[in-house]
């Protein structure tokens, strides 16, 4: 979907940034910027903060950061034209109709069918449970202990004996069958025609993050295969990028997320008051649903059934989350077998302790490697500790590894220089990390000259994006191509070609870019923490090596690119010059 570009920016510029955060999350000045607790991680001491000038937030505590449209996409997990929608209404801008593509209008059209189609087949299900036909289906919720307000809160449902009943009423209210069958209710097939996808099963509606219905479970009631049937994928269903009961969870704000494997469970936690329960959808927990967890904690506590398989699965997740910076920790749910009979068994007070004591994803991970060694043969001995240092060598951040280094020693009583010496012969043999030479106590974090490069390319972004008017006093030494990464140089060209047209306006800037991760990074760029600086002296040396910094980076890129790329060799002539030039001139930053 495609608005013109002068309509976006006049709902942008309407919309003030700080007047719609402060619809969501309470905000303080705070010098020129506000600041509040940050709404996409948890956290007790304020580093969200929202820039009136830049009309941009920006959380230095997860990174999270935008304007004011990805503000709403991102709170309310909006698509960019929901956004946009809401924002114009907000400030009363009508939204051109027609600048849809026929064709993306054809299909968001459809998908709203579908989502209409999903509901009332929802409706349906909630009828039928409370209808004399469906007492089986609701004499088993109530022996599984649900509650009316449980059964209530989740739209739990009931679908008839009948193997097309369903069709029938969906038919009756206008639906067509292609209609039907895309939304996954039906399928066709010679000898019977349209037949209903689900019967005689309790029915659990699936719904998205804004409460809409988006497919179904179905389980049979007592013994049965499949034992549960869900949805197929459709245009709305997207089981990669969904999870049964965000919808709830995400406003629980308890501090973490519990992540299971079951309907029944997420159920049963909620009924407990653990709201903060979500489950994948019958499928493999993937990387989308962890990054669609990261907007709402930063602590995921993982809740699998306790035996091989949801080990295994628990195993799997704890990898998944670390790859999206996400700290993974076990909930130990022994002697039972998954949240849902724990709590029947032990209830909630027992069940609080359990979360209380959760487990550390990494321990949990050596622990059930233990599992595997006979520890009185030293042979296997020495091959669980070889193992724990392979494990270790995975953590690439030094102080990170060397206080698990510190932990797990002491817990598997072996002697912390012994596993050192291990970690680092282990890590010698496949370069994995860089030996561990650090002494215990010293602290050393050791940034890569890239990363360097990267920092003082976003400090002077951020630099100029606050004194805009700074920009033509260092325009003669700088320009976009200096940013030598490519995200920063495109960001650097639109700030700087908008400074000289007089039109600075880093806000719109992020909208040139669509993917969520890229817009935070653009965020970042204009957000970087510059140091505290009292004197006008200070500030003007940080200024200087930070421009030095950044043009000696650009100065050695294009030199090691000399040969592969003609148009280098003047980048590197020209970075010289100025270089020696500003080695000599001094920059007033008054
Ligand atoms: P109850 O047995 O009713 O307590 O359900 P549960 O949620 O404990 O189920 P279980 O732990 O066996 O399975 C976890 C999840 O895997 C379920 O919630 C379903 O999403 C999915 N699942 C279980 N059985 C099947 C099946 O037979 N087919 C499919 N497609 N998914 C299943
Ligand atoms: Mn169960």
């Amino acid at each position: 979907m495609r608005y013109p570009e002068e309509v976006i920016e006049e709902i942008r510029s309407k919309n003030d940034i700080v007047d719609v955060i402060s619809g969501y999350v309470r905000l303080q000045k705070k010098g020129a910027s506000h600041f509040g607790l940050c709404p996409f991680h948890n956290e007790k001491s304020p580093s969200f903060s929202v820039s009136g000038s830049k009309q941009m937030y920006y959380c230095f505590g997860c990174g999270a950061g935008g304007n004011v449209f990805t503000f709403v996409m991102n709170y309310e997990n909006y698509t960019f034209g929901e956004a946009a929608k809401m924002l114009a209404d907000r400030v009363g801008v009508n939204l051109p109709e027609m600048e849809y593509s026929e064709e993306m209008k054809k299909k968001e059209n459809y998908r709203a069918l579908l989502l209409e189609i999903n509901k009332e087949a929802a409706k349906y299900f909630f009828y039928q449970l409370r209808a004399p036909q469906g007492q089986g289906g609701m004499k088993y919720l109530k022996d599984r202990q649900l509650s009316d307000e449980t059964i209530g809160k989740f739209g739990l449902g009931f679908s008839n004996k009948t193997s097309d009943d369903l069709v029938k009423y969906l038919q009756s209210k206008g639906y067509e069958d292609k209609a039907i069958q895309d939304a996954g209710l039906a399928s066709f097939d010679e000898r019977y025609g349209m037949h209903d996808k689900f019967w005689n099963r309790v029915m659990y509606p699936i719904q998205d993050i804004n409460h809409r219905v988006i497919g179904f479970g179905g389980r049979v009631m007592g013994q049965g295969e499949p034992k549960y049937l869900n949805s197929p994928e459709t245009q709305i269903f997207d089981k990669s990028r969904n999870l049964y009961g965000l919808n709830f969870a995400r406003t629980a704000r308890a501090g973490n997320i519990i992540l299971c494997e079951g309907y029944m469970d997420v159920i049963s936690m909620h009924q407990a008051g653990f709201t903060q329960a979500v489950a994948s959808l019958g499928t493999a927990f993937t990387a989308g649903q962890a990054n669609l967890l990261r907007r709402y904690t930063e602590n995921v506590l993982l809740a699998y059934d306790s035996d091989g398989a949801g080990t295994k699965a628990a195993l799997r997740a704890i990898g998944i989350l670390k790859e999206v910076g996400l700290t993974g920790k076990v909930i130990s749910l022994q002697p039972y077998k998954d949240p849902d009979e724990f709590i029947k068994n032990l209830g909630k007070e027992a069940f609080q302790e359990r979360i209380d004591q959760a487990e550390n994803s990494f321990f949990f991970e050596i622990r059930v490697l233990e599992r595997e060694f006979d520890l009185k043969d030293p042979e296997q001995k020495t091959k669980f500790h070889k193992e724990i240092a392979k494990k270790l060598c995975g953590f690439s951040v030094e102080v990170e590894r060397e206080n698990y280094l510190e932990a797990i020693a002491e817990k598997y009583h072996i002697g912390f220089d012994n596993l050192r010496k291990l970690v680092n012969t282990y890590a010698l043999q496949t370069g994995d990390v860089g030996p561990v030479s650090r002494p215990k106590s010293g602290v050393s974090s050791k940034v890569s000259p890239e990363e360097n490069a990267k920092k003082v390319q976003r400090l002077l972004l951020t630099w100029i994006t606050d004194e805009p008017a700074l920009y033509t006093k260092i325009s003669k030494y700088v320009s976009s191509k200096d940013f030598t990464e490519e995200l920063y140089r495109q960001v650097a060209e639109r700030l700087f070609t908008g400074i000289e047209q007089g039109n600075y306006n880093p806000a719109a800037i992020i909208n040139m870019f669509e993917d969520e991760q890229q817009q935070s990074e653009v965020a970042s760029l204009f957000n970087a923490k510059l140091e505290a600086i009292n004197t006008s002296q200070e500030k003007e040396k940080a200024f200087r090596d930070i421009l030095l910094a950044v043009k000696k980076n650009s100065m050695e890129f294009y030199s090691k690119n000399l040969g592969a790329d003609i148009e280098a060799l003047t980048l590197v002539v020209e970075a010289k010059k100025a270089l020696q030039e500003l080695e000599k001139t001094h920059i007033s930053l008054d």
